[in-house]
């Protein structure tokens, strides 16, 4: 069965992929399923120096999806490369900076260790200052990402932010920069609030943050569908991928391969359940690789 995707100079044996933040570094899951079945998992985002991550509340539960403000909690890459670097697992290292100074060092430092593939984070909304900077202004993430081209000889994936007027535009400056690949979305920007009247006092919980899971998905739809009409590199869609139904629904609109976040903390084995029943829908009903499968979801184009 042709599950191979290739990813413009990284092939993966099958699209789907664990989403960075949701899947440490590759060492918690193996209890719930086959992470070897997975075509690759992303790291959460490695700083340059190990981060403790924001202090107050964190999580917040919304009807529909998560919001969650941890700030970029890691190891940093010094310990991530001692410890958890696992090299017989397709990984894709998720780095994120506070300054470009600090990109090119962990590119660097990528780079001299032999890293496949690295996500550059231009994207998360919960930290003062960095990702999301870069991630919002076309010419800061064409300067970035272009320098880290110089620096970094494997495959590279800019991960946009979806909180643009313009998505594709800010695409585009990554392919122009030479990114081999774009992956959206991360987090939309959002506040979770939750009132209580306790003895004639209001009482607020609430987390500004970023919201993901269900709640998202059309939101990451609309945004891999502008960015895979508007640049020629592989886009990788995410965001409120739960079923089937979605990773078809994300290769209709463009993508090439997907990511899977949010749904990993209630359901641990959802990457390898949908390995398996992507490989079934396809066995079942005769696409013999997975372009014939993507050409017959693209053979009706929405209208614009
Ligand atoms: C708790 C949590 C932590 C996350 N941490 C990161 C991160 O470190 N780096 C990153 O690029 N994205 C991070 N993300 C974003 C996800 O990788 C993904 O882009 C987003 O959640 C949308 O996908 P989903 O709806 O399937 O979760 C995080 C998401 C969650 C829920």
């Amino acid at each position: 069965m042709g599950m191979n995707v290739d990813l413009n100079g990284l092939t993966l044996k099958n699209p789907v992929i664990a989403a960075s933040g949701t899947y440490g570094y590759n060492n918690e899951f193996d209890v719930f399923c086959d992470v070897s079945k997975l075509g690759a998992t992303v790291t959460k985002a490695i700083s340059l120096h190990p981060r403790p991550g924001n202090d107050w509340q964190r999580i917040f539960e919304t009807d529909c999806g998560l919001i969650n403000s941890i700030g970029l909690e890691n190891v940093g890459i010094e310990k991530y490369l001692s410890t958890y670097q696992l090299i017989n697992l397709s990984t894709i290292v998720n780095i994120a900076g506070s300054t470009v100074e600090e990109y090119l060092e962990l590119a660097k430092i990528c780079d001299k260790n032999g890293i496949k593939a690295i996500e550059l984070n231009l994207s998360c909304p919960n930290v003062k200052c960095g990702c999301l900077e870069f991630g919002t202004d076309e010419e800061a993430l064409y300067g970035l990402v272009s320098r880290v081209r110089e620096i970094y000889s494997g495959h590279l994936t800019s991960k946009l932010t979806p909180n643009v007027t313009s998505i594709e535009k800010i695409a585009i400056a990554a392919e122009k920069a030479g990114a081999n690949a774009i992956s959206a979305i991360n987090t939309v920007k959002a506040l979770g609030l939750k009132l209580n009247y306790i003895n004639g006092e209001f009482k607020k919980e609430y987390v500004r943050g970023g919201l993901s899971g269900k709640a998202v998905k059309p939101v990451a739809l609309g945004a891999v569908e502008r960015i895979s009409k508007a640049v020629n590199i592989p886009v990788i869609g995410m965001g409120g991928i739960y079923t089937l139904e979605d990773v078809l629904e994300f290769f209709a609109v463009g993508a090439e391969a997907v990511q899977v976040g949010t749904a990993n903390f209630t359901h641990p084995d959802t990457c390898e359940r949908l390995v398996d029943e992507l490989e079934a829908f396809m066995q079942t009903n005769g696409f013999a690789t997975l372009d014939e499968l993507k050409n017959k979801l693209r053979a009706l184009p929405l209208a614009p």
